[in-house]
């Protein structure tokens, strides 16, 4: 595995391009068109978009996600944060030292790696100048964080060839099983509607011997708008997801935490 169409599957039947069930006929025609455009524009394959087709029913995420959408919100991002994580709250020393110990732990083999909850990409863009996996996806349920992302692309020269950006809900993957290399996934579980059903979806699309690695902010923050965990909980997340015991190892520095897991 695997070719960037072998790796895309509808969220909601599963299949990708290469199978087209006879009882799946509305997703997988929105499913294809919206496939074409990759990857010179933003796909949606969140679940809702591809039923609106079928049911045209509207459905309405927790404030922890669909805060993220606010324009404002993903304006102010990569503006604001990067310094005050990098004075200590976020890894020691923020986002650079974050990507480094991402790399080191990935290795070398990878063709098709994930950057899932991507925000404005901030990991994605640092792998694609690094130039090192065959293809990057840039994933994130937030329009608006994407859209940040396609900016930052054109002022850092990084072309649409090199991330494929997909609109996708981490609890309903749009990727086929066994077909991603790593998946890196930043300070986001906190943000998910459900991070027990989010890691178990990556830990089915990762291929055997695939490796993620996830950060997130950790309890005694209080979950009053996300939902912070305990290191304990990280760990039973992960292995309830199906990763061995022996293949999950949670580090917590003050209230981050970061998972490591093989598959
Ligand atoms: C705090 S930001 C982290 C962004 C980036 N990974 C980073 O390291 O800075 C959390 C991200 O999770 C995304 N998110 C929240 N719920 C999601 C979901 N159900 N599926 C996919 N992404 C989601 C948000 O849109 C937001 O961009």
């Amino acid at each position: 595995m695997s070719s960037l169409k072998e790796a895309i599957a509808c969220p909601i039947c599963d299949q990708t391009l290469t199978k087209v069930p006879p009882d799946c006929k509305q997703c997988q025609n929105y499913f294809r068109n919206e496939v074409t455009k990759m990857p010179l524009s933003l796909v949606d394959l969140t679940p809702e978009r591809v039923k609106r087709e079928i049911d045209h029913g509207v459905e309405t995420k927790p404030l922890r996600t669909e805060l993220f959408r606010l324009p404002i919100i993903s304006w102010l991002y990569e503006r604001i944060l990067p310094p005050i994580w990098a004075m200590g709250l976020r890894n020691l020393g923020g986002i650079d030292i974050e990507f480094r110990q991402c790399v080191e732990f990935f290795g070398q083999d990878l063709r098709v790696v994930a950057d899932i909850s991507c925000g404005t990409g901030m990991i994605s863009r640092r792998l694609a100048l690094l130039q090192r996996c065959e293809q990057i996806i840039a994933l994130d349920y937030s329009e608006t964080m994407l859209g940040q992302l396609q900016q930052q692309m054109q002022l850092e020269g990084i072309s649409p060839q090199q991330i494929t950006i997909i609109r996708g809900d981490v609890g309903a993957l749009p990727f086929a099983p066994n077909s991603l290399d790593a998946v890196y996934s930043g300070a986001a579980m906190h943000c998910w509607p459900d991070a027990t059903t989010g890691i178990r979806n990556i830990y089915q699309a990762l291929r055997s011997g695939g490796k993620l690695f996830a950060t997130t902010f950790l309890q005694p923050l209080p979950s009053i708008v996300f939902r912070f965990f305990t290191p304990d909980e990280l760990q039973q997340i992960a292995i309830a997801a199906g990763f061995e015991p022996d293949c999950v190892q949670v580090e917590t520095r003050g209230v981050y935490g970061t998972i490591k897991c093989i598959k």
